[in-house]
């Protein structure tokens, strides 16, 4: 299994590049399930998910060829890439593929909506709580559909061919649910609008692409979405955004080392008040044409108190890589945790680090210390091990991050664009 071996102290200067997001990459290329034409898709990043992805589309007969051609790229960064569902060849989903990543079980909802029924595996995916799929079920019920949970799959069959547009409010708000909802009822017959839906830069990205599918979409980026639903989508040509959580990820790696970094191509909207939260404590962040500069401001890290919330609050996604950052604060900071219930795996590793944290329920209280010192360490989730990962950079002397294929599933050449930058880090295949 591979490891990432650091060795700390080095600060970061120089451009990494922001590869296209991985969490708007995985919706859009769902979305090609709703059209018999080609979705050509820019700026997919080259990770594991999206490789995962790709076969489990293809199980339900979706074609994929990368920039004009069938092979796999293992060269370049993001990259352009045609989806064609001409025909749907099988409208299961097994527990093989499923299991592996969560957000595949997505595809209950352009498969219902196209071809009338779905049987899609209960999902796995990283281990950070429970994440059941009742929202799913509620909403797509409210479409009309007939559901049925039968020895660990999701059997959904619309009832006469086509789902029906209705109004759903969510009771909490879920992406995944969000992005389900908006594929399925863009094909379903009639009004559909969703209250309390996420309001993440990934749903708006989705639906412009939609719309450009031929759907009719308003509303997307704020509580209340409204979809007009239609007969058919057409295929499109459409962008992924820029990596909010490796743009996030990154700032905050300088914010610990020092340095000046120019990450290129990201977007300073698409993190609403996280970039403020990181700015709070320590790191000047300026936007330029190209993307958006960080460096330190000069004072130290200063203690700044998160909470996580759905968009524009603070990320879950970005939680386990600011109490890295916080480790190092001239002071304490409270880290509230409100989305999963067990996002919280990084704090023992990072207490091998040498940092001081105490966890009392969803909340950690993190008192900074001077310094980190290298160690091995053990990568638990995607996030959690990229926080590691960014610790070892700060830390004093060598530390190697074990089970790296959790940081491969969502951190496009992570080494090469930290190296690049000054960072002593490499891969060690064993
Ligand atoms: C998406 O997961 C992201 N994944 C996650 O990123 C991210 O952490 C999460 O949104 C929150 O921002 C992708 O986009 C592929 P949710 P998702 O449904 O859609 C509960 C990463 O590291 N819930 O918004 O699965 C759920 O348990 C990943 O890249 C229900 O109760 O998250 C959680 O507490 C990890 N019932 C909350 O809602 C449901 O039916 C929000 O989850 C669905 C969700």
């Amino acid at each position: 299994m591979d490891r990432i071996r650091i060795v700390g102290g080095n600060e970061l200067n120089g451009t990494i590049p922001i590869s296209g997001a991985k969490n708007a990459a995985l919706p859009l290329m769902i979305a090609s399930l709703l059209t018999d034409d080609t979705l050509t898709l820019e700026n997919v990043p080259h990770l594991a998910d999206v490789e995962q992805l790709i076969r489990i589309l293809g199980n339900h007969g979706v074609d994929y060829s990368v920039n004009g051609r069938r092979e796999k790229q293992n060269e370049g960064y993001s990259r352009t890439i045609n989806f064609s569902a001409r025909n749907i060849v099988d409208t299961t989903a097994p527990y093989e593929l499923v299991s592996k990543m969560r957000a595949s079980f997505w595809v209950v909802g352009p498969l219902l909506a196209r071809m009338g029924e779905a049987k899609v595996s209960l999902p796995g995916g990283c281990a950070i709580g429970t994440r059941p799929v009742d929202l799913f079920l509620d909403g797509l019920q409210a479409l009309g559909a007939d559901i049925d949970v039968e020895s660990g799959y999701v059997l959904a069959k619309t009832r006469n061919g086509r789902l029906v547009g209705n109004r759903f409010m969510f009771p909490k708000v879920s992406v995944g649910a969000t992005h389900v909802m908006l594929m399925a009822a863009s094909l379903a017959k009639g009004e559909t609008v969703l209250e309390n839906a996420a309001r993440e830069p990934e749903i708006v990205n989705l639906a412009e692409c939609l719309n450009a599918m031929g759907a009719k979409i308003s509303g997307a980026g704020t509580s209340t979405i409204t979809i007009d639903g239609v007969d058919s989508l057409s295929g499109a040509r459409h962008r992924v955004i820029p990596d909010r959580i490796e743009t996030g990820t990154y700032a905050m790696a300088v914010a610990m080392t020092g340095g000046n970094v120019l990450l290129e191509g990201a977007r300073a909207d698409l993190l609403s008040g996280a970039l403020e939260t990181i700015g709070q404590s320590g790191a000047a962040i300026t936007e330029e044409a190209t993307g958006i500069r960080v460096y330190r401001n000069g004072n130290g890290i200063q203690p700044v108190d998160v909470s996580t919330a759905p968009f524009p609050g603070f990320p879950t996604d970005l939680q386990a890589q600011f109490m890295g950052l916080m480790t190092m604060a001239n002071g304490k900071s409270k880290i509230t945790e409100t989305i999963f219930e067990n996002r919280f795996m990084h704090v023992q590793e990072l207490a091998r680090l040498g940092a001081h944290i105490t966890l009392s329920g969803q909340t950690a209280m993190v008192e900074g210390v001077a310094r980190l010192k290298g160690a091995p360490v053990m990568a638990t989730d995607l996030r959690a091990s990229v926080s590691l990962v960014i610790a070892g950079l700060a830390a004093e002397g060598e530390t190697t991050v074990n089970r790296v294929y959790h940081l491969d599933r969502g951190f496009e050449r992570l080494e090469e664009k930290l190296s690049n930058c000054g960072a002593v880090i490499e891969r060690l295949s064993s």
